[in-house]
């Protein structure tokens, strides 16, 4: 059936901030065409659901959510899916859900104009290509940002770990080169942006020559950045800790821009299971690395991932995961029960399985303690003086809500326009958020 082709659409992103960042490129390419940005799903002629495949339930959501967008006259807006469930299942989506139009994997996206055109002819429009040529080269330049955004700078996976969808998702790992991520830096900040979180599934494994055709790391990388002027914050986040080099580690204590926080997940605190997993890491060389980490720059935040459930994993496994969070205290982290993947050599471990109820026991007692840790943090932070980047308005008139250099997100009053670094002492902590208040002003 041929349809009239879409005015506007809407973006609805799952998962990671890797996702966020593909969402908002479509948006851009979609503007580029002429389109608008709806502002609910409910309004929109073309809604793309981004989604994220790397735990339970993944593809079912979407098929839930895409049966939720049915109109009340019945009718559907043309529907996109996007990202790693429409990677993973292909055609298999629009075979059990007439109303999708469209299915795009994460390396095909640049081509969505022509998806839609397709769509719009009433023809098959399913594009899961991971094509040599990088879909970077074919996006439009960079919009207008808000303070902080988001640079893919690296995509892909190739460590296996074997309870992991992503080195089948997202394919190999690929770094994009020196003068692409540098370029668009730039565009970041001549558009708005103050800080710049550079993402990769391994963001750390980045490698490129630079433009004197020398091999630079992300140090290297985020050496260059701290040279742009206007750019005032930079960060880095999925790391894994294979590729944790000394380069990246020093940095850390050599460039003020680069903010005092680093995410690396460990998963569990055992070596069978880390084993069993293929981490290509021990706890020993995790500790090491966040020795050193800390040697560089003592007040950095550590955050983690971990795992809990693992086929094999006993109690003692599981202890010894408590002991390792327990030993490096965690200002924030985040952790997930094991989900068995479709398609990865952990779904064929289930000989081996642990029973439901003593993995959401455990991810319980884990995430108390979790919690416990990132309190504690938060009230190390009380009575810092600090620096502040604004970003949004806060729920109370005069208020705004800005970031710390640590992540965690401070309360403030004050007319200081969004975008804008202000110094404030914080002077309250909860789980969630912190108060700040600005520095009283000496009397003349
Ligand atoms: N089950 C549970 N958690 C998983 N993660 C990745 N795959 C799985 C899975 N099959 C978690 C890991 C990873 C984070 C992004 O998601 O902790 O670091
Ligand atoms: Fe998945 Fe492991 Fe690759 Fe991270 S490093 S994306 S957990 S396979």
């Amino acid at each position: 059936m041929s349809r009239t082709l879409p005015k506007s659409y809407h973006v609805k992103s799952f998962g990671c901030q890797m996702n966020v960042y593909d969402g908002e490129r479509m948006a851009e390419l979609l503007d580029a065409q002429g389109m608008m940005m709806a502002e609910s799903a409910d309004t929109a002629d073309l809604v793309i659901l981004n989604t994220c495949h790397i735990r339970e339930k993944a593809a079912e959501k979407v098929y839930s959510d895409i049966g939720r967008l049915r109109r009340e006259d019945g009718s559907s807006p043309m529907i996109a899916v996007a990202g790693c469930v429409a990677q993973a299942e292909g055609a298999e989506i629009p075979r059990r859900a007439k109303e999708v139009d469209i299915v795009v994997g994460p390396q095909a996206y640049h081509n969505l104009p022509e998806l839609v055109a397709k769509a719009a002819r009433g023809e098959n429009a399913l594009d899961t290509d991971m094509p040599a040529a990088s879909k970077f080269g074919s996006l439009p330049k960079r919009a207008q940002q808000a303070p902080s955004a988001f640079l893919t700078v690296q995509e892909g996976c190739d460590k296996f770990c074997t309870y992991c969808v992503v080195p089948y998702t997202r394919g190999a790992e690929v770094s994009r080169p020196w003068r692409a991520v540098v370029d668009e830096a730039k565009a970041l900040v001549d558009a708005g942006a103050k800080e710049i979180t550079l993402l990769g599934q391994n963001v750390n494994a980045w490698e490129a020559e630079d433009e004197r055709g020398r091999k630079q790391g992300l140090d290297g990388l985020i050496r260059a950045l701290d040279a742009i002027e206007g750019l005032a914050r930079i960060r880095y986040t999925t790391s894994h800790p294979k590729d944790m080099r000394d380069g990246l580690i020093t940095a850390h204590g050599e460039i003020d821009t680069l903010m005092p926080y680093l995410h690396l997940p460990v998963q569990s605190g055992s070596d069978t299971i880390l084993k069993a997993m293929n981490r290509s890491h021990s706890v020993g060389s995790y500790f090491r690395i966040i020795e050193r980490v800390r040697e560089a720059r003592p007040d950095i935040a550590i955050s983690g991932d971990f795992i809990v459930g693992f086929p094999g994993e006993t109690d003692a496994d599981f202890e010894a995961t408590l002991d390792v969070v327990r030993a490096i205290n965690y200002a924030q982290a985040y952790s997930f029960k094991y989900s068995a993947r479709p398609g990865t050599p952990a779904a064929a471990m289930d000989d081996d399985f642990v029973a439901p109820e003593i993995a959401d026991q455990r991810l319980q007692r884990l995430q108390k303690l979790l919690n416990d840790q990132q309190i504690a943090f938060n009230r190390t932070t009380v009575g810092r003086r600090t620096t502040l980047l604004l970003e949004r308005d806060g729920k109370k008139p005069g208020q705004r809500v800005g970031k710390s250099p640590w992540l965690q997100s401070v309360h403030v009053e004050t007319d200081a326009s969004i975008g804008s670094l202000i110094d404030v002492d914080i002077v309250g902590a909860g789980p969630k958020s912190l108060a700040g208040a600005l520095p009283e002003r000496k009397a003349a």
